[in-house]
């Protein structure tokens, strides 16, 4: 594993430095305009001053179907005006996705970098979805969190990173989503003030906002990696080795927007399993089995389906995404 993939099972925010082998892009606000230019229809550009005065600062967001909307970007990134783009660069997940032409760099970087420690962490796949992102003026990005473990690669000009660690009782839970932002902002934050030719990591659910310091732009490529399943894609996945047996989860885990999902993370229990035909750890499956709900299936019979599970997913990659799959 290489020295950013060895913090994976940390839980702990921590920045580095670029890995020695690894070479910055050329010219990288150049590079990052022609992206916004060249894919303004995927891109999200929005805008929001940071005034200590005033909690409620004003959020916009440019219309990306119109034309127009890049050489307004483009304007206030010239200018020092507070704006902000993301784009997608990459999204893969089980050998299969797309990269985003002009994106070599960011492939380079999953390559060399991630894919083999990610590899190692998540036995039964993993998915990586990587963003550009371009900005300046003071513009913050509202604090939130991420379904899975970020690296940002920081590339030129100055950023403020505040990070509230994942509090312990959260750490803990088998069973889980993200939905309580203010749960999670409980932890004492971390400023990390990013230089170009630097690394953040910042573990999946820990929130954070950023803020891109002066008039210089800001640009940034971050990976989102990791293998969080969705129950309702567990109850898919069973009922299809069932050939139906409706297995399901109560109403409130059946949610679908991104901060509902309810999740379980396998790769988690790895290294407790005593051997790949052991069956499913004790501590997985006892709060599986607690939820999960069947009127044709007892429970030592689901407990077994269970096992049979996470035989399959340690020996063939079986990861679909963070997305619920169902059917
Ligand atoms: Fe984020």
């Amino acid at each position: 594993m290489s020295e950013l993939t060895d913090c994976l099972r940390s839980e702990v925010p921590k920045v580095f430095d670029f890995p020695n082998n690894l070479t910055h892009p050329s010219d990288p606000v150049g590079w990052a305009l022609g992206m916004f230019a060249a894919n303004l229809p995927q891109a999200d550009i929005q805008s929001m001053e940071a005034d200590p005065g005033q909690p409620a600062a004003q959020l916009t967001y440019f219309d990306q179907n119109d034309p127009a909307s890049f050489e307004r970007f483009r304007r206030r990134i010239e200018n020092g005006r507070p704006v902000h783009g993301s784009l997608a660069l990459i999204d893969y997940c089980g050998g299969y996705g797309a990269v985003r032409e002009d994106a070599d760099w960011a492939w380079q970087v999953y390559g060399e970098q991630l894919a083999e420690g990610l590899a190692r962490c998540h036995p039964l796949g993993s998915y990586v979805r990587s963003t550009l992102w371009l900005s300046c003026g003071e513009h913050l990005y509202q604090a939130h969190c991420d379904l899975a473990d970020g690296f940002l690669f920081h590339v030129a000009g100055h950023k403020r990173a505040r990070v509230w660690p994942v509090p312990e009782k959260y750490r803990r839970k088998v069973i889980f989503n993200y939905s309580d932002f203010e749960g999670r902002m409980a932890s004492e934050p971390i400023d990390f003030e990013l230089q170009p030719g630097q690394v953040l990591f910042i573990p999946a659910g820990a929130m954070h906002e950023v803020v891109a310091h002066g008039a210089q732009p800001a640009v940034s490529v971050s990976f989102h990696t990791g293998s969080p399943f969705p129950m309702l894609t567990l109850c898919a996945q069973l009922n299809r080795m069932l050939r139906g047996g409706e297995v399901s989860v109560p109403p409130y885990m059946k949610k679908t927007d991104k901060f509902n999902i309810y999740f379980f993370e396998p790769s988690r229990f790895v290294g407790q399993a005593k051997s790949p035909d052991a069956g499913m750890p004790g501590e997985l499956l006892k709060e599986l089995a607690a939820v999960l709900q069947s009127r044709q299936v007892d429970p030592p019979t689901l407990q077994r389906l269970l096992s049979n599970w996470w035989q399959l997913a340690m020996t063939r990659p079986v990861y679909q995404g963070p997305y619920p799959q169902r059917g």
